[in-house]
């Protein structure tokens, strides 16, 4: 038996996929063989949503069809609103998904049924109703009455109108429809490991992706989007931002939205984020974090040769466009769910128990004493 560690699975391949392809040595992304900024160029979410889902982009019908699924959907059960309304008002929204994924998994009548199909239907629901959850508590938590959503309105428009009552200018809508076009999915990350981890052992996709949020929390992971506005917000000024970042490198310290496992020289989202993050602070009228962010890259750069990741530039984006810091996270978690359910889908059409071995380095052989003796 090899025992070679390969701490955090560095390296290792350890299945195959159709989902999408990461491509460090060209910086490129691509969802089913269509690149990502093409497809945040050409479309909305709501298509590349299906593109992810059922392997190929929709024709118009397909596409309506979808669309009313989805909005059909969105709805909560009176108990759930009950549930998250009695959450604590400080959970982390993060949480509050997680726990409303799990219960959407208590009231669905096909939980147990993991047949394609099923899980088909299941992925669907989740997608229209995890908005719902996680814009309800958003109001609860502020005292405001929830907003019920609204079928006319496209996914990003009623997830902003169910946030803020309204649905705002259309390049703002398009700039968070592209956020969630560059999250919804980036091959064997930690979370979509995760679900496909829970999904090995033939669980269902309510589990599996109850899991891969809690994953998702971590500021190593997506939680980093919300960590890099809690620096912007420390630095708080420009003027600040270089003596700031040099400070935190001579002491070493993790600088949240840089690097990454795969890309060493730039994830190949940045520069279409880094582009409507511009759009965005013109329209707000606010260029404060961008020449923070500016100043920040460059130094990263240049003393550490370490490039920007995807939460760089969205962490400022989604706090320009008046997101609460710690719903940052959930709004990746409502792009993501479309990747984690192909994966989903596609560990159980080819599914092999994950389990790995680990090398021991505890204690040798010891004898077990009586109670009385130790
Ligand atoms: C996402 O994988 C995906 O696909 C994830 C994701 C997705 O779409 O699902 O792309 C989304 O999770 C993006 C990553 C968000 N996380 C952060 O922004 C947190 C800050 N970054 C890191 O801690 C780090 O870069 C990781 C966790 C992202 C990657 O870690 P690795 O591959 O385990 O590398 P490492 O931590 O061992 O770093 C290697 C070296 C170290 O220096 P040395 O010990 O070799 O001298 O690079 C340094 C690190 O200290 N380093 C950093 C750094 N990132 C790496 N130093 C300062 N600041 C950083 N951000």
């Amino acid at each position: 038996m090899n025992d070679e560690v390969k701490k955090g699975l560095l390296g290792i391949v350890v299945d195959e996929t159709e989902v999408s392809k990461v491509m460090p040595e060209i910086n490129s992304l691509t969802y089913r063989g269509y690149a990502a900024q093409d497809l945040c160029a050409a479309c909305r979410f709501e298509e590349v949503a299906y593109l992810i889902l059922n392997k190929d982009l929709p024709n118009s019908i397909q596409l309506k069809k979808f669309e009313k699924e989805e909005r059909e959907n969105r709805e909560l059960t009176k108990n759930l609103y009950e549930i998250i309304n009695h959450m604590p008002k400080k959970s982390h929204p993060m949480d509050v998904a997680r726990t409303a994924v799990s219960v959407m998994g208590l009231e669905d009548k096909e939980t147990s049924n993991s047949s394609h199909e099923a899980n088909m239907r299941k992925a669907l629901r989740i997608f229209a109703k995890t908005p719902t959850a996680i814009a309800a508590f958003y109001r609860i938590r502020k005292g405001k009455k929830i907003i019920k959503p609204k079928k006319t309105l496209s996914f990003s428009e009623n997830f902003f109108y169910m946030c803020f009552g309204k649905v705002p200018e259309k390049e703002i809508v398009k700039a968070f429809d592209v956020s969630l076009i560059l999250y919804a999915e980036h091959s064997f990350n930690v979370s979509t490991f995760t679900a496909r981890t829970i999904t090995s052992s033939l669980s269902d996709i309510h589990g599996a992706i109850t899991g891969a949020i809690a994953s998702l929390k971590g500021p190593l992971h997506g939680g980093a989007n919300e960590e890099v506005m809690h620096m912007m917000k420390k630095i708080k000024k420009p003027e600040n931002a270089l003596k700031w970042i040099n400070e935190a490198l001579d002491k070493k310290h993790v600088v949240m939205g840089f690097g990454h496992r795969v890309y060493k020289s730039g994830d190949s989202r940045v520069p279409t984020m880094r582009e409507y993050f511009k759009k965005v602070a013109k329209i707000k009228k606010d260029k404060i974090f961008e020449k923070i962010y500016d100043i920040v890259e460059k130094v990263m750069i240049k003393r550490k040769n370490i490039y920007p990741n995807v939460d760089y530039p969205t962490g400022p984006t989604y706090h320009l466009m008046g997101f609460d810091t710690d719903f940052f996270t959930p709004i990746f978690v409502i792009s993501r769910i479309t990747g984690w359910s192909a994966h989903i889908m596609e560990q159980h059409a080819a599914n092999k128990l994950i389990r790995p071995l680990a090398k021991y380095k505890g204690s040798t052989h010891r004898k077990v004493l009586q109670l009385n003796q130790r």
